[in-house]
């Protein structure tokens, strides 16, 4: 995506950002939802925010373009701005109809027609055959939901292939805590480093905190709940669905001792990733979408994770890179990885990680300001 785009929807995060930041364990709230938070809401009423800035991301990136090409280019400046009516935000208004309609008559209303099926990146979609495609060389996307289930192996041998390439089991039970510094740089950053600060937990409670220019930014993760709290966040969130499970996948990274218990039904799948062969394991918890996680067929490493959250508008991709493994107290660690999400990009490079230190429960609890 343009960088634009980012642009834009980073100076909307920063609007709602003032509150801050103090830890304060306490039990999370529900989820906050569309109509509390934006005033001219006509379709997309009632659905947590965090889905909501889904949507706007499947927009546009299906648009190929950035959020003011519907919005009234002053939603830079003046964020209430995003709520004014234009003409192209009533055609997508018509246009989210219509795709419901086309679902519900023809697919049962499964999202199977999105805005991407017919836009696929171009406010115009295309209608006459591209003969460029059918003659020349097919473009292997690896990010598919649906892929070729392969027989052999089996999920719980790659699994097990990678359990033992970072370690080995034993290895791993040995590792029950760990903090680690770094930098993350980002389209919100203009690319530069800033610091990071990790916590985490065995089995599964995880904490970054990004020291942004103006604020400190939380995504906490306490084993089962899950906040984004910060200047970059759109409105202090209490994550849900498929957002709060990319956290679970991310502490699951973290502490992968428990990955084979850690979704329901498993499928696999082999392809490519710049021509490196790798093996797909995909894992399933309904009703979320499934996760894909990529092994490199040679070192059984874990080198990608894709996971789509379920919007009303259909799935919307986020993909996580995971390279520089580094050995850390006989676990190999990845040291950067490089997460792309439809409305921006960003990566975090580790510069060391300390295991087993004692990390204080406050660490993991609900950061104040989140709702
Ligand atoms: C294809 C057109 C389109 C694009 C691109 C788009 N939006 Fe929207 N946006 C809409 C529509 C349509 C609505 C109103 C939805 C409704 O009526 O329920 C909306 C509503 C909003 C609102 C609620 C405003 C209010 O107060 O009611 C916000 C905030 C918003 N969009 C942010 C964004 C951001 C950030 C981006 C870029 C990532 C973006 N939008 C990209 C079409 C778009
Ligand atoms: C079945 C195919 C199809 C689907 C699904 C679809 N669109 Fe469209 N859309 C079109 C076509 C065709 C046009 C007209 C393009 C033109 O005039 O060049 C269009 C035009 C638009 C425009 C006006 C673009 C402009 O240049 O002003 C917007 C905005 C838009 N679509 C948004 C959406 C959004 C948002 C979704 C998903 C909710 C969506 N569309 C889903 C086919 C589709």
């Amino acid at each position: 995506m343009k960088p634009v785009t980012a642009a834009a929807v980073l100076l909307l995060l920063a609007v709602t950002s003032a509150r801050m930041f103090a830890q304060q364990p306490s039990p999370p709230a529900q989820p906050l939802l569309t109509d509390q938070v934006f005033r001219n809401l006509q379709v997309l009423k009632g659905i947590p925010v965090d889905t909501f800035f889904d949507v706007m991301g499947m927009f546009a990136s299906s648009m190929g373009e950035d959020c003011t090409f519907c919005h009234s280019k002053d939603a830079v400046f003046r964020h209430e701005a995003f709520g004014d009516e234009t003409p192209r935000i009533r055609r997508a208004r018509q246009m989210i109809a219509m795709m419901n309609g086309i679902n519900q008559a023809n697919f049962g209303g499964r999202p199977m027609v999105t805005c991407f099926t017919c836009h696929r990146g171009s406010n115009s979609p295309v209608t006459s055959p591209k003969l460029a495609l059918q003659y020349g060389e097919p473009e292997d996307d690896p990010n598919v939901i649906n892929f070729p289930p392969e027989a052999r192996p089996a999920a719980t041998e790659i699994l097990d292939k990678y359990l033992q390439a970072i370690g080995g089991a034993a290895q791993l039970a040995r590792l029950t805590s760990f903090t680690a510094k770094g930098t993350y740089s980002g389209f919100d950053t203009d690319h530069k480093e800033i610091p990071v600060d990790i916590y985490a937990k065995a089995p599964n409670q995880r904490t970054w905190i990004i020291h942004m220019q103006d604020g400190d930014s939380y995504r906490v993760f306490d084993g089962r709940n899950g906040w984004w709290v910060g200047p970059d966040a759109p409105a202090p969130e209490t994550l849900t669905t498929g957002n709060l499970d990319r956290y679970r996948l991310e502490a699951l990274v973290a502490f992968p001792a428990g990955i084979k218990n850690a979704f329901k039904t498993w499928k696999v799948g082999r392809t490519a990733i710049d021509g490196t062969p790798v093996m797909i394991v995909q894992g399933t918890n309904a009703p979320l979408l499934p996760v894909n996680l990529y092994f490199d067929t040679k070192s059984g490493l874990l080198v990608r994770l894709v996971r789509w959250n379920a919007t009303p508008v259909g799935p919307v991709p986020t993909e996580i890179n995971y390279e520089d493994y580094r050995d850390v107290a006989g676990v190999k660690m990845p040291f950067t990885w490089t997460v792309s999400q439809t409305y921006m990009q960003m990566t975090i490079k580790l510069t060391g990680i300390t295991p087993n230190v004692p990390v204080d429960a406050a660490r993991f609890a609900k950061p104040a300001g989140a709702r």
